[in-house]
Order: structure tokens, then sequence, then C-alpha cells
């Protein structure tokens, strides 16, 4: 039997070549995230990501009967009530998700069950959104606390995304570009997307959403993930770098040129993963001379180098998959988030597969980390006792564009 997985057509094994990062993209590493993680949970900001804390009390994360509690509460709500779980969720609130699942699953999960009256969304805002925009409007979604955000997802705004496309009609090539915006983003995004005939991708299916925009018109915006772009361009399409510009909002006109934005097919916006984006190359080189054979697994959201010495690429779902398939005695580095590269560790531990997480000092995302199951105890209590707390709830005209562009997203072949 081969040692190498059965793996779907998005996988390739790439080259140990040592990539040599422009100094464009080494100076956006080095640029703090301009939202600071602190804020979360102090104040109420529509606009972004960051949220309030829970109204009302918390059960103590001590109580030896959260459990039975969590339980309880769900069964008191039966079929009125579906729990969808990220797969970077922590142990204690996966265990009551009816589905687990990456962005893109989840987002299919959530429209296919138009019976339940709450959809209680274990991830983060972003993908709550997403699924009230797919779902009817008499289904309710929750997200078990509200300061659950992403900072990516808050590195576009809806007014820098508009100057950004002031400064493509500026260069004179608006008409001639396509939006394609990574799930992780603000419903306010997704329905510029949607306004200006783009797509939502997700890390499943950016590819195709990629080949997608580009029989419609010539040039990519691609919102808000530069990783994700860069590595889906040009690993997985053959362009090059040269292809890929970054528009930087905190720049004028991006940072750009009028003839530098005519020259590029790919203008990526300067937003990255604050988990993804700190795996390094040191990381891959040390695994390697560490464990003799080992496979390097990562995520798309890692940096251009790290994709490009990885072995292997994909989703949180193909990173399931691939390691489903992996053989008995086969040995793999992960880089990924923390809760689910444990979780992988001890399922296939006993199958012989040797599993580790790809970088010493990268931690959870501490967003997705924010529910735990005193929130989902309070949530799921909540609306067992008839109140329905911490809504996600999109505007009907945001919705409508929004939609328009997930429905994209789900179209494509
Ligand atoms: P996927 O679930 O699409 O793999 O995305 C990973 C992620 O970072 C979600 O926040
Ligand atoms: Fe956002 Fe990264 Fe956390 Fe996903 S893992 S929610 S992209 S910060």
């Amino acid at each position: 039997m081969s040692r190498r997985p059965e793996l779907g057509p998005t996988s390739r094994r790439t080259e140990r070549v040592r990539v040599v990062t422009t100094a464009q993209t080494q100076e956006l590493d080095v640029q703090p995230t301009p939202l600071a993680l602190l804020l979360l949970g102090r104040e109420a900001d529509p606009k972004s990501e960051r949220g309030v804390e829970c109204p009302g009390d918390l059960p103590s994360p001590s109580d030896p009967d959260l459990v039975e509690r969590a339980r309880a509460a769900k069964e008191k709500l039966g079929d009125k009530v579906f729990v969808l779980g990220h797969h970077y969720q922590r142990d204690e609130v996966i265990q009551f998700a009816d589905v687990t699942g990456d962005s893109f699953k989840l987002a299919r999960d959530a429209a296919a069950r138009p019976e339940a009256e709450y959809i209680v969304f274990c991830g983060v805002h972003f993908m709550a959104e997403s699924a009230d925009i797919l779902t009817s409007d008499d289904q309710k979604v929750v997200l078990p606390d509200l300061a659950a955000g992403c900072s990516m997802a808050d590195m576009a705004t809806a007014e820098q995304v508009a100057e950004c496309w002031d400064v493509l009609t500026e260069a004179g090539i608006a008409e001639q570009v396509v939006p394609v915006s990574y799930m992780n983003s603000s419903a306010d995004i997704k329905a510029f997307t949607g306004k200006h005939g783009g797509t939502i991708c997700t890390s499943s299916n950016a590819q195709r959403a990629l080949e997608w925009a580009f029989q419609q018109g010539e040039k990519v915006l691609f919102l808000p993930d530069q990783h994700l772009g860069r590595n889906t361009a040009v690993r997985d399409m053959g362009m090059s770098l040269d292809d890929c510009v970054v528009y930087n909002p905190h720049k004028p006109n991006g940072g750009l040129t009028a003839g530098e934005l005519r020259a590029a097919k790919m203008i990526l916006w300067r937003g990255h993963c604050s988990v993804h984006g700190r795996f390094g190359l040191d990381s891959v080189n040390e695994v390697r001379e560490r464990i003799p054979g080992v496979n390097v697994l990562v995520h798309p959201e890692c940096k251009h180098e790290v994709v490009a010495a990885a072995d292997y690429v994909g989703s949180t779902e193909y990173i399931i998959k691939a390691l489903e398939a992996a053989p008995a005695g086969s040995k793999w580095a992960v880089g990924t988030e923390l809760n689910l590269v444990r979780r992988l560790a001890n399922r296939f531990a006993p199958e012989g597969k040797e599993i580790v997480f790809l970088d010493k000092t990268v931690c959870f995302c501490s967003t997705m980390n924010r529910i735990d199951l005193p929130h989902l105890v309070w949530a799921l209590e909540s609306l067992a006792e008839g109140n329905l707390v911490n809504r996600i709830e999109v505007d009907k005209e945001t919705e409508a564009f929004a939609k328009l562009a997930l429905e994209r997203m789900l179209a494509l072949p």
C-alpha cells in the first residue's frame, strides 16, 4: 500500500524548494493586526467582528453539572434546535454539535435545515451571519458568545473596500475586476461582493471560485486573506508571484500605482489569519529534521513560503480526510488550529498514525475558543426557557446582496 493517502484533485505534492519571499510580503508580515484582540468583549461595534459580553448570568466553568445541563436543555429543545460546530471548536463544545465541518460544509448544512427554529452556531461571527443569510426569516441564528469574532474578517471594512473600489475606478480597471471574498468576511463585504458581480469562496473551493471569476473578468480583487488568494493563484493555478499585488487599505491608493494595478491579475487585500499567519518556514524545516519521513500538511491560510514547502495543503475538511486516508505508521505535522490538531492526534493515535502540531509557539484561535461550555449551556437553557439570546441578524438589504454572492458560491461546479 502506498504511504500517501488518496487525496482529492486540489492536493499536490510540492517540491521542497526554498521560496524567496518578495519584499512586499515581508513587509506585510511584520505589520500589526489593526484591531487588537484585547478589545474583544468590551464593546458592541456592529461594523466589526467585535461583540459584547453575554447578558445574564453565565454558569460557572467549575459547575460539575455543565455537561448534564447542556444535554438536558438540548433534549428539551428537540428538533427546534440545530447545533453547528466548526472544526476549531473546543472538545467540550463539539460534543454537542449535531454536525461539524469547515466553513463551507457548515454554510450548506445551515441552509439544509429549514425545520429548525434555532440554529446555534458554535463558530465565529461571520459564520453565524452567513447562516442567517442562508436560512429563512423564521429561523434564528444564535452565537453563544458575541465576542467570538475573527480578526481576519475585521481587516476589511465596508468603508475601506468602497475606497478601494474608487481607487480601481480611478485606475480605469474597475470594469475588469471581479471581487472574490473569502467566507471569513463580514456580511457587508459579502454584500459588496454580490453587488459587484463577485462570489464568496472558502478554503475548500477557492480555486473553483477563481476559475469562475476569471471567466467573468480579467482581474480579481481577493478579500480579505492575502495568503489564501496568493496560494490559490500561484500554487494551484500556475500564476506567478508577480501577477499578484497587495492592496494595503492603510496606505493612500492601497500603496500601489495605477500602473501596478493595471499590470496585476490578482489584487490581494492585505489581510491574514492571526493563527495560521504565525506558522513559519523554520517550523517546517525543524520538523523535517526532527521526524524523518514526516508529511507536512497545512491550511492554505498559511504564508506562501510555508505552503510551498509543505507536502499537502487544504481546508480543515481536507486535512481530516487526508489523515483518515493515511496509512498506519505514517507521520504528520499539521499546520492549522490547535484544537483540531489535538483532536485528530488523539483520534488517530490508536491506528498508529503519529500526528504532531507543526509549531511550538502557535496556539489556539482565541476567538473560536470564546465559545465554551458555560456559554453554550447559557444559550441552550435560555432558548429552552423561551428567551432568544445573542441573535445574529443581518439587515435585509445587506442580506439580499450577500446572499447573491453566497449562492454564486454554492452554485460553483
Ligand atoms: P475552513 O473551515 O474553511 O477550513 O477555514 C478555516 C478558518 O480559519 C475558519 O475560521
Ligand atoms: Fe479568524 Fe483565523 Fe480564527 Fe479562523 S482561525 S476564526 S480565520 S482568526
